[in-house]
């Protein structure tokens, strides 16, 4: 943990060519984390994301669907906006390169290179690849196809400007090698390494405006806009007010980058050499993670596979999500993203482990003490040592490793070493044996020092989850009395300057948070468990007090997430069974337009019992093939515990295309 008292964090800022999907949710969790971990040092932090809207990528999607380049990057800036506080995301600012005093920033930055004589111009040739919006270099391209598109560059030759890269490789070489976190991990440091090793080229970084037109004219020549990279890259700077910004002064020296692998060049190489130019300070670090694969291959539109973090969200809950990213990518490595694993981590490490944990102590508390917290007597050792099990010596082995290993963004091991405590906990029940204790008044003192510690562990767990999941430990804390504002509010310690999480707070000993006397719930499930097909036998014996919640309790939506949905009165016009599958009808239904719906009726309805009637229908969900039909939309049905439907339908007949609100 570095001792500095500011922290600044940031990610990519995202294309607004796609819609966001789990890649972008997990670097901006990451970040989101690590914020909020500074935050817990009394750091003062500052945390920042936002939207990349230049280039030709951005012009090809807004032709795509028909609307002007503005209003396209409004639209899809504005889902990347919306979908943050979903994720419980909390920047602490959200730039758009389309944003006027970014631009102003970029002209300035340009103006002062090419003033120092490192930006020329000259004609050039070469193999373009526009997907991704640069030139290729024939030994870079794989049997002559870019290597990304899988396409064929094409030969382009224009008057450019480019930047005098080639001046300062052997400066980065130095000053990577100088620094050895400079990039992390240290496979992406060698990565540049081996890189910088063939001699470095200069940097095309304008396009004709004949060309592209979406972009930062240069202010030395109108005739061109700059290229995307060398406008994108410096909203690290510009969003902080450079060069003269207060925010800048104080927080530009403490930066943290975080990317994943797919543009470690731009990072790792264009950018500082571009700081380096503009008489920059270089950035801190590069924390560079690597893909989420889904079912082992890349995430992508053509193959139908992208993940939505908020339906994965709605499904299953921000928190089980979030940890779930954390938990099973070791940063640095590709992950495979699957449903099953994510619902093994939640039945296991959160209902099973943690759950079960909060629950069994809280229930212990009111079987042993009418639920209320008791006060240990003082007189009475309150290390209780059982089987050689020290907690307090887990708890201080715990912390340590947490830190360590969150410090140089191990996030997995981080939660591996709170799992390992969990795991000590669930042990010290065992070992301790309260019910035991219980049975003779002679052991009650004894009691109340077990019980209290093992209160005084959640505390700490939940002091240490809460940089990932935030929500739960607030519930923790609140349930167990502690007031969260207050406990996440730190006090600095009585040595001075340093502040420490309250995790930290004697560990163990006199519980300052976790109040005596105060009463507290029965029993809180944490984490529903996720019923998978096959049944589970040993959930009849899971923890006490525990119940098992069925995973249609969904989470709390917004008014303004329901509102997404687009419900219409449709009228059947026809209705046929689909052939080998014994469940689906193929509807053609009117609603106001003419559209196919696959419902899963069919062992409810014949279909004569559906031609003419009016039924329900999600408009806007994304169509999808059923056993080789489309189905443009979703039938509302009530269904019951044997599979039997009943369509929902309006009280009397509406007009087709009718909207439900
Ligand atoms: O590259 N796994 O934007 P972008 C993990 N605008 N992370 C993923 C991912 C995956 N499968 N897919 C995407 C750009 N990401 C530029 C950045 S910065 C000055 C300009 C995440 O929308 C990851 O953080 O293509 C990756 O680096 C980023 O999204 C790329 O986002
Ligand atoms: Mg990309």
């Amino acid at each position: 943990m570095s001792e500095s008292k500011i922290s600044y964090i940031t990610t990519p800022i995202y294309y607004v060519n796609a819609r966001p999907h789990l890649g972008h949710a997990y670097t901006t969790i990451v970040a989101d984390v690590m914020n909020r971990f500074h935050s817990m040092y009394g750091k003062e932090t500052f945390f920042l994301t936002g939207t990349d809207e230049h280039g030709d990528k951005i012009i090809r999607a807004a032709k795509d669907e028909n609307i002007s380049p503005r209003t396209y990057v409004d639209n899809i800036s504005g889902l990347f906006r919306a979908l943050w506080p979903e994720l419980n995301i909390k920047y602490s600012h959200f730039i758009r390169t389309t944003d006027p005093s970014h631009i102003a920033v970029v002209e300035k930055v340009l103006q002062k290179i090419y003033d120092a004589g490192d930006i020329y111009f000259s004609e050039y040739e070469g193999l373009y690849c526009f997907g991704c919006e640069r030139f290729y270099m024939e030994r870079e391209l794989v049997d002559g196809l870019c290597p990304d598109h899988q396409t064929e560059p094409e030969v382009i030759k224009e008057s450019n400007y480019f930047f005098k890269m080639s001046r300062y490789q052997d400066w980065l070489i130095d000053h990577i090698q100088k620094h050895p976190d400079f990039i992390r991990p240290e496979r992406y440091r060698n990565e540049v390494l081996a890189f910088l090793r063939e001699p470095l080229e200069d940097l095309c970084i304008s396009r004709p405006k004949s060309r592209l037109q979406w972009g930062i004219t240069l202010p030395f020549d109108s005739n061109y806009v700059t290229y995307v990279w060398f406008d994108a890259l410096l909203n690290y700077v510009s969003a902080l007010g450079y060069p003269e910004g207060e925010l800048f002064h104080k927080f530009w020296p403490h930066v943290q980058h975080i990317t994943a692998k797919d543009i470690l060049k731009p990072h790792g190489i264009y950018w500082p050499i571009i700081l380096k130019a503009a008489g920059i300070p270089v950035y801190n670090h590069l924390n560079v993670h690597g893909y989420w694969n889904v079912e082992q291959s890349k995430m992508s539109k053509s193959l139908g596979n992208v993940i939505e973090p908020l339906q994965l969200k709605n499904i299953y809950g921000l928190d089980a999500f979030r940890y779930f990213l954390m938990r099973e990518m070791a940063f640095g490595l590709d992950s495979n993203f699957s449903e099953l694993a994510l619902v093994q981590r939640i039945n296991g490490d959160l209902a099973n482990d943690l759950g079960n944990l909060f629950s069994r102590v809280l229930a212990m508390v009111h079987k042993y003490f009418k639920g209320v917290i008791p006060e240990p007597d003082p007189n009475v050792e309150q290390e209780l040592q059982f089987g050689g099990l020290s907690l307090k010596a887990e708890a201080s082995k715990a912390i340590a490793e947490f830190e360590e290993s969150m410090a140089s963004f191990a996030f997995h091991k981080a939660l591996m070493a709170v799992w390992e405590f969990i795991g000590h906990m669930n042990k010290y029940v065992d070992v301790t044996a309260p019910w035991e204790l219980a049975k003779k008044k002679s052991s009650r003192k004894e009691l109340e020092v077990v019980i209290s510690n093992l209160l005084e562990g959640l505390r700490i767990i939940s002091g240490l989850i809460y940089p990932i999941m935030p929500d739960t430990a607030f519930a923790m804390q609140k349930y167990m009395g502690a007031d969260p504002e207050s406990a996440l509010n730190i006090p600095s310690s009585p040595e001075g300057n340093i502040s420490k999480p309250f995790y930290h707070f004697d560990v163990l000993k006199k519980p300052k948070l976790i109040l005596p006397g105060t009463k507290i719930p029965k029993s809180v499930p944490l984490f529903p468990r996720i019923e998978t097909e096959k049944k589970d036998t040993d959930a009849a014996d899971a923890g006490a007090g525990e119940p098992l919640l069925k995973p249609e309790i969904k989470p709390e939506i917004t008014i303004e997430t329901f509102g997404q949905i687009d419900l219409r009165v449709a009228t059947v016009l026809s209705a046929e069974p689909v052939p080998r599958a014994k469940r689906l009808m193929k509807l053609e239904v009117d609603m106001g337009e003419k559209r196919t719906v696959v419902a899963g009726i069919a062992e409810s309805y014949a279909p004569e019992e559906l031609v003419g009637k009016q039924v329900i229908v999600v408009a806007n969900l994304k169509p999808v093939k059923l056993m080789g039909v489309l189905s443009n939309g979703m039938v509302i049905a009530a269904v019951d515990e044997h599979g039997r439907a009943t369509v929902a339908r309006p009280d009397q007949e509406v007009k087709p295309g009718t909207q439900l609100r």
